[in-house]
Parts: structure tokens; C-alpha cells; sequence
């Protein structure tokens, strides 16, 4: 292993680059083993670089390279050097200049899904963040940003469609060869990382959009014919955030064609290529009775993603990679903004703090804790992080709190004003936001440059006499790994505070402002906010629509949260005080030796009747009531214990309190299931979906009464399922079951859905997530069925992904079979793919909050591992779990 691969990378070292590459031909033919790149490249020295007369040193890894040619002329071995990573030329000339190589990789052999492969029979390509090197050689960096044009050539009969970034210029056949080729040219500049190519026989579901200034754009989805029917609710959420995106934020798009692939093999969720989106089919293909309404939710809520990247991200790009959240944490809070205008807005709120608490909050308190923008790291593809997606969008939401809507807008509209066409850093982003405000936010920069979840450890204290309510706010920012010292943020706190009717009590500070918005801004280390004409003692609502990503700290009696989940009229404050009070009760219950008393007695019954008021209120949104009937899950519990945890102890709190709550309440349950239930056709639309996720939710509460009946209702529900919604949120509350209506369910799926992968992911998923003694057994069983590969990214996290992600007692599980079975497996997905091997070992950030037991045989686990051949993606994420002892 070769050490300097193993240093890492600092942003304080960040240099421009010595060359700049303004033009950039490419021409090629495609090949299963061996695809032939022509470059033609227009360099110059960079006025702006610190190196005088520099070598060239361009990118390079697993080429074979046939000749390179400078202005002209062919390059003997002597004037050039080449080792596996790079192509150094010591000596060009002092002015621009052309640098033409031609190469020959191996797309068959490319198993790892960066640079040039093959997903069954179709080429395609994926470059973020260092792939495009593993194409042809070039400074494979995001700030250099050059034109493309790109010819490819191949056999008609293997790759009747030809695409490439931009718009197309030039087609037709090589008479006599059976060969075809076409020419793509984008005129936008884009850094390397945003090349695409795809080559396949892939069939076509053509549309179009007329931009607001009247261009008309064509679009088209390419699927693997025969799917052409499950690209129309693709199509038709690409559409809606095209025109969302005009009138939200004034963007256009800005070629005449807009093209989607879906590829069945692709490590990540999707990418997006200027002009040229590459799909996880997973995120493209959905019919009513393959795709549930999660997974419409999804393909919505990513195709948006990355369309919306064509500014944010394309147009204008990253100056280097530590600047990742100026692109991703900022397009995500425009997804995030996109689909609440669309569907619920609490809704969506509850759903994005959810996945903010269960996948950043234990990134942010555990080894690999790094921030928003890391300072340093040693392979990049470990940074595609839930800090860096969704706390990045955090800041971005925070900043327009902090400056209104409008004031966001007009700092976006700046920040696109002064970087169009280049690569920017946070520091710009921040600071049109600052200019277009006018206000100093320089500490909120802090937010960019500090890890780790600030805690808000508040207290209200009540003068009767001077009716005035005191808020003492104490900013709590524990120490992270390499972070000993942390300053105090800028931290916006939504709040309200609620008088004896449960309405809100106009805010007036001591010293006369009056809070409209109920917005204060914290500042510093202590602080205490004293709030006038405060008639009675109020009950306090902190944190409103989660205004900051922090953990609130405050001791509020049973009867206050009680209060607050009947009446605060923040719809997320109100979902969360049902979420605290039954929190306090399952992590009561789990703590030391197991008590079932907090989650069977008199409290939990108190719960159960709170939570059946609210989910029978009919003017709440059906999705609404829905999320109020799900009770904290087993990470939730979890990250609120915070260590010695016993996941076993944790589970048992869980199926007590849901026992609880389903047996108390079961009445109004079951009215709720059948007042659900759908009439018309299958919609996905937000409200259908919320209806049967309401039902579900009921259904999940009923079953864990445990009475046979509702067994049957479940399988009822399974049996009768006329779309996948219904049949998978039936399936999965089956599963973890020791019953036949379990294994009559299973089977029934499979036999139905055997030859269609997508959906036989879910059958793989439900029985990896599915809560048993033997769950370990399972999924080895699982990892030798005919239908099991490791080589697909989708099926390896259904299967292994979901088993280490989400189901907490089966990896926990007390023998360490679980950490076994992580290791073994990531050691051999390791040696082809190590990005989807590094990503499944990051199972093991929480280790160390484990009860001592399990802590020693994760730690064995991990020893192990780094004692092994590691690439440098899965050592990183070893080294840095283990931490230094
Ligand atoms: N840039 C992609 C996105 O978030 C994610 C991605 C990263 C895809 C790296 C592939 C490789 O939209
Ligand atoms: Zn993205």
C-alpha cells in the first residue's frame, strides 16, 4: 500500500491549480474491455498560480496509455513520466498550448462504479468526485472548468443510443462498419467531475417544458425497455421542479435537452451530470403496484435534487471538495423547500428531522464526527455524509430564518450574480447572504467550521409578581475529535410560549421589542431572554419548527408536555412533545435493569389516550396524524440513552409501550384503519399517501397488542393489497413475527416478485430490518440465495445495509454474530467496490456508546479489520472508528 494515498488531504493547503484547461475534446470508442479515449486538450499556465513554470502533472489511474502529442507533436518516453496515479509532462511551454493522449481503459473490469462501466449491457459513466481520471488523464479537480465536446462511436447493434453532457450536435452512421457515433457539445464550462457518457440499447419516454423566457426544453428518460411504463411520475415530478424552480428562486434551464438514464448498478442515489442526470433505476422506475409511496416520495424528492443542482452545483461548482455543502447541503434545502410547498410542510419537517436525528445527530457525537465543511480528509467518497447533506441544509435553512425569505432570495440571487460559470467556496455564499442583508455573519460561519450537535440547555422561570417570564439559555458544546475548544454560535431559537387556553402569548422583551415571528437570536454562551406582561406561569414551546439543528434540553413536567401535545399550534412542536413524553418513558424503562413499569402503566395509558385524541382529529392532515402514531424507534431511544446501551433492553421498551398504546386505544384504532381505507384507484398523491400511512400506522399499533385478530387484520391487509404501499407496510409488520401468516406472506411476495429487482430488494430488506433471535442466520442464509449478489450496490444495501443500519438488536445482537457478519462481508466487497464497503462499516460509529459487552467484541471486530489489507476508503472509516487507543 502506497502511504501517501493515506495522508491527508488539509483545506488550509489549497493551491490553485498550475494549468487551466479551457477546451477539451474527447472522442470514443466504445468497447466492453477495451474503450479507446482520444483527448484533445487547450491548457495554459494559470495566471494565478504560485509555482513558477511548473510540470504538468495530470490525474490518471488504471489507463493504458498508447501515445501523447503536444502542440502536434508525438512525445518520445523520455519526455514524459507515468506512474499509477498520474501522467507528469516536466517540461510545456510558457503559453497556451494543446496536450492530446489516447487511452484505453476497461469498462467490463470497472467494478468499483467510478470513471467508465458497464450496468448490465449499458455504458455509462460516473465521475463525482475522482472518476473522470479513470477515464483519460486531466486535472481532475472541480475548479477546473473547461467546454466539452465529445464524439462517441460504437457498434449500432450494442449501443443504439449515444449520449454525452450538452446538446446534440452531429449523428449518423460509419457506412459499411455497423458502426455509429454522435457528437454532444456543451457550451457551459463544467469541471471534470460533471462529465457524462452513456452507450446502450435503452428505450426512450420522450416530453417536453417551456421555460418561462419560452425555451423549448426536450426531455427524456431512458430506461431498459420494457419499463417504459414506470418513468411517467419521474417525468412528471421533473417537471413540476423545473417550474418550481422559476418561481421560487427565478432558475431556469439552460440547454435544449434535459435527458435522465436509469442504470440498475450505481453506487449512490443519483448524479447530476450537466444535462445528462444518471439514475439508480431505483429513483426513476415506479408503478403503483412495484413502487410504494415512500419510493414515490423518493424518485419526487431526487429527481428534484438534482435538477435543481443545474444551478447550484453546475453553474456554479465547488473551488475544491472540502467545499462539498456549498453544493449539497444547499441543493438539499432546495428539495427540502420543493416538496413542502408541494405535499405538508410539517410533514415533510417531521420526516427531514427524523433522518437529521437518526443518520447526522450519531455521526455528530461519535468518532467520525467532522464539520459541515471538513478541514481535512483522507479519501473524499468518505464525505458524502449526513453532516455534509443534511446539516448542511440546516445552515442553509437557518440562514433564511435568520434573514427572512425574501433576504435569503436576494443573497441567493447575489451569490449566482458574482459566481456564474466559476467555482466558489462557502466563504462567497456567506458572504452575498451577508451583502445582500447587510448583516455581519461571521459567526455564523462557525456553523461551517465546528462539529458536533450544540446543545441548548434551556430553563423558563415565572415571576408572578412582575409577570415576567425568564428564559435562561445555556449553549452546551461538548468536545468532538480534533475539536476540544468550540466557540459560541449564532443559533436562532423559534419559540412561544403558551397561556392557559393553550393560545400564544404576545412576545415582548424586557427593553421593548416585540417578537412577531417569536424568533430570538442566541449569541452567546449564556444567556437569558426576559419576556414582559406574562399574565400566568406559561408552558413554554422551545425550538419551534426545529428552527436550529441542536438538542434541546429542558425539564418540563408530564403534565406540560401533555399540554403541549393537545394544543401547541406549531405543528412540529406539537409532533414533538408526543415524541418527548413517550421518549422519557421508553428510556426510563431501558435504563439499567429493564423496568416495564414507565411503558405499562398509568403514563403510557395517559400517552395512548393523548396520542388516539390527536390521531382522530380530522382537520389534521391524514400524513399528519400518521407520524403522531409512530413511536420513537429503537436509535431514538438509543441516541437519548447516549451509552451503556443495550439495544435488547431498548427493543423490549419499545414492543412494551407499542403493546400498550395498541391495547389501550384499540378501539379508535380501528376506526381510524377503516375510516382510511381508500376508495378510488391508486393516486400517489399526498393525500391518498397520507391516508395509507395513517392506516399503516394504526395497523402497526394494533398488531402489537398481540392479539391473534389483528395478526389476521395484518394479513388481511397483505392479501388484499391492490398497490405496494399496502402490501410492504403489511409485509414488514409480518415479519418480525414467529407465525405463519409471517412465512405465508414472505413466500407469497417472492413467488409474485422474483424476476422483478426492484421490488425483490424490498423482500430482501423486510427480512434483513426484521427484529428476531435468528436474525443473523437469516441474512447469512440470504447472502447465498441464487438471487443474491454483492456486485449490485441496490441489492447489497437491502440486504446488508439494512440488516447494520436498521435492525439494531440483530447487528448488536449480544454473541457479536452481527459484527462478524459486517466484517467478513465488507472485506470482500472491499477488494472490488470500496465505496459501498466503507459506506457499510460506518455501521460501527455508535460502538462506543454500547454497554461494555458489546463494546469489546465491536472493538475486536474493528481491530481485526485494520489489522487486514484495507483499501484506503474502508481504513479511513476503520482507523478513525477505532479513534486513537
Ligand atoms: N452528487 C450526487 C448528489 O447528491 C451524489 C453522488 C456523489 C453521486 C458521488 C455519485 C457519486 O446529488
Ligand atoms: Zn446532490
Amino acid at each position: 500500500m502506497d502511504q501517501s494515498l493515506r495522508r491527508p488531504k488539509l483545506l488550509k493547503d489549497y493551491a490553485p491549480p498550475d494549468y487551466l484547461i479551457d477546451e477539451v475534446e474527447l472522442d470514443f470508442a466504445l468497447d466492453p474491455n477495451a474503450t479507446r479515449v482520444s483527448s484533445k486538450l487547450k491548457l495554459r499556465p494559470n495566471p494565478k498560480a504560485t509555482n513558477n513554470r511548473p510540470p504538468l502533472i495530470l490525474d490518471g489511474e488504471n489507463l493504458a496509455l498508447e501515445s501523447v502529442t503536444l502542440d502536434g507533436k508525438q512525445l518520445a518516453a523520455a519526455d514524459y513520466r507515468l506512474d499509477d496515479k498520474s501522467l507528469t509532462v516536466p517540461t510545456v511551454p510558457d503559453r497556451p498550448f494543446v496536450l492530446e493522449t489516447v487511452t484505453v481503459c476497461d469498462p467490463e473490469a470497472n467494478t468499483a462504479l467510478s470513471g467508465l462501466y458497464r450496468s448490465r449491457a449499458t455504458y455509462c459513466t460516473q465521475c463525482e468526485p475522482e472518476g473522470f481520471r479513470r477515464i483519460t488523464y486531466f486535472l481532475d479537480r472541480p475548479d477546473v472548468l473547461a467546454v466539452y465536446t465529445v464524439r462517441i462511436e460504437a457498434p449500432r447493434q450494442e449501443a443504439a443510443v449515444l449520449l454525452a453532457n450538452g446538446n446534440p450536435v452531429a449523428a449518423g452512421d460509419l457506412p459499411g462498419t455497423g458502426r455509429h457515433f454522435a457528437v454532444w457539445h456543451d457550451p457551459h464550462p463544467k469541471p471534470s467531475y460533471l462529465f457524462a457518457l452513456v452507450g446502450g440499447n435503452l428505450a426512450c419516454v420522450p416530453d417536453s417544458f417551456a421555460t418561462a423566457s419560452g425555451r423549448d426544453v426536450k426531455l427524456n428518460i431512458y430506461v431498459e425497455p420494457g419499463k417504459e411504463d414506470r418513468c411517467g411520475w419521474a417525468m412528471e415530478s421533473l417537471k413540476r421542479a423545473m417550474r418550481w424552480d422559476e418561481q421560487r428562486f427565478g432558475r431556469e434551464y439552460d440547454l435544449d435537452v434535459f435527458n435522465i438514464v436509469a442504470v440498475s448498478d450505481f453506487n449512490m442515489g443519483a448524479m447530476e451530470n450537466k444535462g445528462l442526470n444518471i439514475f439508480n433505476d431505483k429513483l426513476v422506475l415506479a408503478r403503483p403496484d412495484t413502487a410504494s409511496d415512500g419510493d414515490y416520495g423518493a424518485i419526487e424528492g431526487v429527481i428534484a435534487h438534482e435538477y435543481f443542482h443545474n444551478w447550484t452545483g453546475n453553474r456554479v461548482t465547488c473551488r475544491d471538495w472540502f467545499q462539498l455543502c456549498l453544493k449539497e447541503g444547499l441543493t438539499v434545502f432546495r428539495d427540502q423547500e420543493f416538496t413542502s410547498d408541494l405535499r405538508s410542510g410539517p410533514v415533510k419537517r417531521i420526516l427531514d428531522v427524523r433522518m437529521l436525528r437518526t443518520h447526522q445527530f450519531p455521526e455528530d457525537a461519535g468518532p467520525l464526527a467532522h464539520p459541515v465543511r471538513p478541514a481535512s480528509y483522507i479519501e473524499i467518497n468518505n464525505f458524502y455524509t449526513a453532516t455534509v447533506y443534511e446539516k448542511g441544509a440546516e445552515l442553509c435553512r437557518m440562514l433564511q430564518t435568520l434573514l427572512g425569505r425574501d433576504g435569503f432570495r436576494k443573497g441567493l440571487d447575489l451569490y449566482f450574480e458574482w459566481n456564474d460559470g466559476s467555482a466558489a467556496t462557502v466563504e462567497d455564499f456567506v458572504g452575498a447572504m451577508a451583502d445582500a442583508s447587510g448583516r455581519d455573519l461571521s459567526q455564523f460561519m462557525l456553523w461551517y467550521n465546528q462539529s458536533g450537535t450544540p446543545e441548548l440547555a434551556c430553563s423558563l422561570d415565572y415571576d408572578a409578581r412582575a409577570k415576567t417570564a425568564r428564559l435562561s439559555v445555556n449553549q452546551v458544546l461538548s468536545p468532538t475529535p480534533g475539536q476540544t475548544k468550540k466557540e459560541p454560535m449564532l443559533i436562532p431559537l423559534k419559540l412561544g410560549l403558551l397561556g392557559g387556553n393553550g393560545d400564544d402569548l404576545p412576545l415582548q422583551l424586557e427593553g421593548g421589542t416585540t417578537l412577531a415571528d417569536g424568533l430570538v437570536e442566541v449569541t452567546d454562551r449564556e444567556q437569558v431572554f426576559i419576556f414582559k406582561d406574562i399574565p400566568t406561569a406559561p408552558t413554554p414551546s422551545l425550538l419551534r419548527d426545529f428552527s436550529a439543528p441542536v438538542r434541546l434540553t429542558m425539564t418540563l413536567d408530564p403534565d406540560q408536555i401533555e399540554f403541549l401535545m393537545m394544543h401547541d399550534k406549531d405543528p412540529f412542536n406539537r409532533w414533538q412533545a408526543a415524541q418527548s413524553y413517550a421518549t422519557n418513558l421508553l428510556t426510563a424503562a431501558s435504563r439499567g435493569g429493564f423496568d416495564a413499569g414507565p411503558v405499562t402503566g398509568t403514563e403510557a395509558t395517559r400517552l395512548a389516550q393523548a396520542l388516539a385524541t390527536t390521531a382522530s382529529e380530522i382537520s389534521l392532515a391524514a400524513a399528519y396524524r400518521a407520524e403522531f402514531l409512530k413511536l420513537p424507534n429503537e436509535s431514538d431511544i438509543a441516541r437519548e440513552l447516549a451509552s451503556n446501551v443495550d439495544p435488547d433492553a431498548v427493543r423490549t421498551a419499545y414492543e412494551r409501550l407499542r403493546a400498550t398504546v395498541g391495547r389501550k386505544i384499540s378501539g379508535t384504532l380501528g376506526e381510524i384503519y377503516e375510516d382510511a381505507a381508500a376508495t378510488g384507484p391508486f393516486s400517489p398523491d399526498a393525500e391518498s399517501a397520507g391516508k395509507r400511512a395513517l392506516r399503516s400506522a394504526a395497523l402497526d399499533l394494533l398488531v402489537g397488542s398481540g392479539e391473534a385478530e389483528e395478526i389476521e387484520r395484518a394479513l388481511r391487509h397483505y392479501r388484499e393489497a391492490t398497490n405496494m404501499t399496502d402490501a410492504i407496510a403489511a409485509l414488514s409488520i409480518l415479519s418480525h413475527l414467529d407465525r405463519p401468516a409471517r412465512d405465508e406472506a414472505l413466500a407469497d411476495f417472492y413467488a409474485r416478485w422474483q424476476d422483478e429487482p426492484l421490488v425483490l430488494d424490498k423482500w430482501f430488506a423486510v427480512q434483513a430490518r426484521a427484529t428476531r433471535p435468528d436474525s443473523v442466520e437469516t441474512v447469512h442464509g440470504l447472502l447465498s440465495h441464487p438471487k443474491f449478489s454483492l456486485k449490485n450496490p441496490n441489492r447489497l444495501r437491502a440486504l446488508i445495509g439494512s440488516f447494520v443500519h436498521a435492525n439494531p438488536t440483530g447487528f448488536n445482537r449480544a454473541d457479536g454474530a452481527g459484527y462478524e457478519l459486517l466484517a467478513s462481508s465488507a472485506l470482500q466487497i472491499d477488494r472490488f467496490n470500496p465505496h459501498m464497503a466503507a459506506r457499510l462499516l460506518g455501521a460501527f460509529e455508535s460502538w462506543r456508546t454500547l454497554e461494555p459487552k458489546r463494546q469489546a467484541l465491536a472493538k475486536g471486530a474493528l481491530r481485526q479489520l485494520a489489522s487486514g489489507e484495507l483499501s484506503t476508503d474502508s481504513y479511513e472509516i476503520v482507523t478513525k472508528t477505532l479513534g486513537a487507543d
